[in-house]
């Protein structure tokens, strides 16, 4: 049978980490998978997590199942980070949280259960997006329709995304980015989150809310203002959350899905479904990232400091924005790549087209995603010149 097997090509992003590595160049730069890097190109583990991995050592006594919905604590603090302690979600008791292997794990559980719940519905998501949306939707067997977001000239269409929103059938569901917009770093401000909230509730719009990058954008509370408008404004909502980044938990595979329910009872409905998806799936989800999420949050002196480590990530995320725009200046470019100043996120859409991209790997070993997206944690003080010359050259010469 194997015989019949087609062989396909590896993943576009996870597919940059080998060939980065295979690069003898020792100017090479890493522009592709979004982690986040110091300024030595390093993804370290934060010192939180360390502290926490260490007393995990000492205090856990068992490794017995934990359950599909994972750990009851890891889960009430997911949710404080994401709705807030003083939620009125959160106070009716109509959310309910499930660990899960990572951001991408709670997207195919929100995935398969919603096939399985609402056999007819459609995910629409935004052009452009996370290309692994695409194959994770695919494969729970959801037909994907999508909505405009970023324009031919590589600026946020806000226009063209509200009017495609309100073309959206009742009871398909919407994808919408909670901050940080993987590829593009373009992000909606608060108005336009409240247009966008307004359409999807008025037209019975299931939001799913992908919050994979809390605290890299503006802030830890500033970033949850969407799926915070969407939880409250919403009788039903979705949302899938992600410790790899803002915890530097890449490898451990730890995320939630939470979903919000009209009121306690349907969530408990929904919750008793999504223990089966869990269960049919990989049955309990792996316990060790849970936990040394819920030992820093459920710690002030921990919880205080980790806000301070999420925070020096995003400055640096932030400052490394404009040093990139200032380094393009003296040749002329600023004016062209200004955008990527007022991005957010690790994540730039520069505006560089695939031969571009291809030309910067093949003659200066900085390495980026085909569709022009840029990892702006990658860059360094002291590689920003030498890439700010590189695109100089695929641009003007
Ligand atoms: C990315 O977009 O680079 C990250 O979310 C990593 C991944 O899994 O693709």
């Amino acid at each position: 049978m194997f015989e019949n097997v087609d062989r396909v090509p590896g993943d576009a992003i996870l597919g940059l980490i080998q060939e980065f590595q295979a690069d003898n160049n020792p100017n090479k730069v890493d522009l592709g998978v979004g982690v986040y890097r110091d300024e030595y190109g390093r993804t370290p583990i934060l010192e939180t997590v360390h502290e926490a991995e260490k007393t995990r050592l000492t205090e856990e006594s068992t490794k017995t199942y934990i359950g599909s919905h994972g750990d009851p604590e890891f889960g009430d603090s997911i949710q404080r980070l994401v709705f807030g302690a003083a939620s009125p979600v959160l106070a009716a008791n109509r959310a309910t949280a499930t660990q899960a292997p990572g951001g991408t794990g709670a997207l195919r559980l929100a995935g398969d259960f919603c096939r399985t719940q609402f056999p007819t519905t459609s995910i629409w998501l935004p052009t452009p997006t996370w290309p692994n949306h695409i194959g994770l939707f695919e494969a729970a067997g959801l037909p994907i329709k999508r909505y405009t977001y970023v324009d031919d000239n590589n600026q946020l269409d806000f226009a063209g995304m509200l009017a495609d929103l309100k073309s959206i059938p009742a009871g398909d569901i919407v994808l919408l980015h909670a901050c940080c917009h993987n590829p593009s770093g373009f992000d909606l401000n608060r108005e336009q989150w409240q247009q966008v909230v307004d359409v999807v509730r008025d037209r019975g719009v299931l939001p799913l809310v992908d919050f994979a990058y809390q605290g890299f954008g503006n802030g830890l509370e500033d970033d949850a203002f969407g799926p915070r408008l969407v939880a409250e404004s919403c009788d039903e909502a979705l949302i899938t959350q992600s410790c790899s980044k803002n915890f530097g938990l890449y490898r451990e595979r730890i995320g939630c899905l939470i979903a919000v329910a009209r009121d306690e009872s349907a969530m408990t409905d929904v919750r008793s479904q999504l223990a089966t998806t869990a269960r049919g799936n990989y049955s309990n989800p792996p316990a060790h990232g849970g936990a040394i999420v819920s030992t820093i949050l459920n710690s002030e002196e921990l919880s205080a400091r980790w806000r301070d480590e999420v925070s020096a990530m995003r400055s640096r995320i932030n400052a490394l924005r404009s040093d990139l725009v200032d380094a393009l200046a003296p040749y002329g470019l600023e004016q062209q790549f200004g955008h990527i100043a007022n991005q957010r996120g690790m994540f730039s859409y520069t505006g560089l087209n695939s031969d571009q991209v291809e030309r910067l790997k093949n003659e200066y070993s900085i390495y980026m995603v085909a569709s022009g997206r840029a990892n702006v944690a990658g860059l360094r003080q002291d590689n920003l010149d030498y890439v700010a010359g590189a695109i100089s050259d695929v641009v003007n010469g």
